[in-house]
């Protein structure tokens, strides 16, 4: 039996009582205060300040300026009413170059919020690495040598000391796909490297970090307080029987090159050898190390991605060419609604990728530590902000997860993405991805219609039945 029960006549059904409800942010996000208190540059100030490298020129030099309202930002959790927030802490605030003294006007800013977070019984979950790699270290070769990694340990002890005894949950990195693929091998995110060599040998690197942030994590915290990794496993779908292969290998190329080495200690054999990193920069203990035991496994899950046969000279609409697969295509298929990202909505993919999660982890303990959508945000003159596509794929994607839940898998928790509006990487502020709106203009916080429906959801642990549609649409109720 699970412990899901559905609500009689009002028909709304119920996560299990123990559901972490949460929201997610990261530093370079939301932080501003670039130059404040001796933090030192990251990779991402040295590319957004490069010409054409984020879409709108814009920079999070300000930001959110969350860094001056720890208060107000903890403020709107507690308005919410979820229980825990996930947060990244800078590199570059802790340890300004990467390595050696540590600026502890850094280390007390991370102090500060996860004492008001835990003043208002909201649990702090840190990511120790979400992107923002100290500059320093990138001109000293970055994440294609074996010191970052082992850099990064020192600094999970540093941070794990000083704040060890708050911090309810920690994840070693955050996607270390997405830092090989964009930022090392096609260049679209810092440090805009464009090297498959440096991406393979990222690839190890990244990954040995995580290994070795999880034995210092261990070694300085309670063995009670659990530590796992955020790993974004993207589902590739075949259209028609000749596309199988292709999706096989992508899965391997994309999602297995990470999650085979932490999950079951070997690269994939499958993966095109030129993604893989050369034999000899694999030390022996390395894919030990990589693939010691997780508390939890953190799942990102934006979309899925079709893929079939055709023509790159004449691609039809919804087509574009999957990159080193010649003949195949992306297929955006029309019936499949799509966010201002040109990202499909699928929740079934959800669905799907935690169902094939618990099966490869065995049952581990599975968070949602990122999910959610952009969207043509804007205050109407009633001074409000109603989302309604962002109510629609909230609903959505947790009536995913709770069908996982009832299929018995472990989901123990959610984490929205995102708590508010942020510095949305390459695309700038253009991207709005919050439940809270945010006027940059003045700073002011605003909770859009779906902050109200996920708060609702959060307080009560229930997923509302759908409305009757109108105009053929479901609606969601959000009172
Ligand atoms: C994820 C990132 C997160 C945010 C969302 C939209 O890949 O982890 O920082 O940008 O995408």
């Amino acid at each position: 039996m699970n412990a899901l029960t559905t609500n009689g006549a009002s028909g709304a059904r119920r996560f299990p009582e123990a559901f972490l409800w949460g929201a997610g942010t990261s530093a370079y996000q939301i932080e501003g205060a670039v130059n404040e208190d001796g933090r030192g540059r990251s990779i991402w100030d040295v590319f957004s300040h490069t010409p054409a490298k984020v879409r709108t020129g814009e920079t999070g030099d300000i930001a959110c300026d969350s860094y001056h309202r720890v208060a107000e930002d903890v403020e709107l959790l507690t308005e919410l009413g979820v229980g825990a927030y996930r947060f990244s802490i800078a590199w570059s605030r802790v340890l300004p170059t990467g390595r050696g003294p540590v600026n502890q006007a850094g280390l007390d800013h991370y102090r500060s919020l996860v004492d008001e977070l835990r003043a208002n019984d909201i649990v702090p979950v840190v990511t120790l690495y979400h992107w923002d790699l100290p500059q320093n270290l990138e001109e000293d070769g970055g994440w294609a040598v074996r010191d970052t990694a082992e850099l990064l340990a020192q600094y999970a002890s540093v941070v794990a000391q000083a704040l060890g005894d708050q911090v309810g949950m920690w994840t070693t990195l955050n996607e270390p796909q997405q830092s090989i693929h964009q930022g090392y091998r096609v260049g679209t995110h810092a440090p805009g490297r464009q090297d498959p060599g440096l991406a393979a040998a990222a690839t190890h690197h990244l990954l040995l970090a995580h290994g070795l942030a999880l034995q210092a994590l261990r070694a300085a915290l309670p063995a009670t307080v659990p530590v796992g990794i955020a790993l974004d496993p993207h589902p590739f779908r075949a259209l028609g029987e000749d596309a199988e292969a292709t999706v096989a290998q992508l899965d391997a190329d994309h999602n297995r090159v990470c999650l085979d080495p932490v999950l079951h200690g070997a690269y994939p054999t499958e993966a095109q050898p030129d993604l893989l990193p050369p034999d000899d920069l694999i030390r022996a203990g390395d894919m030990e190390a990589i693939s010691a035991p997780l508390d939890f496994l953190g799942v990102n899950y934006y979309r899925p991605h079709y893929i079939r046969r055709g023509d790159w000279s004449q691609l039809l609409l919804g087509e574009s060419p999957v990159p080193a697969h010649p003949g195949f295509v992306e297929y955006l298929p029309p019936e499949c609604p799509r966010t201002v990202m040109g990202w499909l909505v699928e929740p079934e993919g959800l669905h799907e990728t935690l169902t094939r999660l618990h099966r490869e982890t065995g049952g581990l303990p599975l968070y949602i530590t990122e999910n959610g959508c952009a969207a043509e945000d804007y205050v109407n003159p009633d001074g409000e902000v109603n989302d309604s596509e962002r109510v629609d794929y909230i609903r959505g994607h947790l009536d995913a997860v709770l069908r996982a839940v009832e299929d018995g898998v472990d989901v123990a928790g959610y984490f929205h993405w995102s708590l508010l509006d942020n510095f949305e990487w390459a695309w700038g502020y253009r991207r709005r991805f919050g439940l809270y709106y945010v006027d940059y203009g003045t700073q002011r916080r605003l909770p859009k219609r779906s902050a109200a429906f996920y708060s609702q959801v959060a307080r009560t642990g229930e997923l509302p039945a759908l409305e009757p549609a109108i105009d053929g649409r479901p609606l969601a109720p959000v009172d």
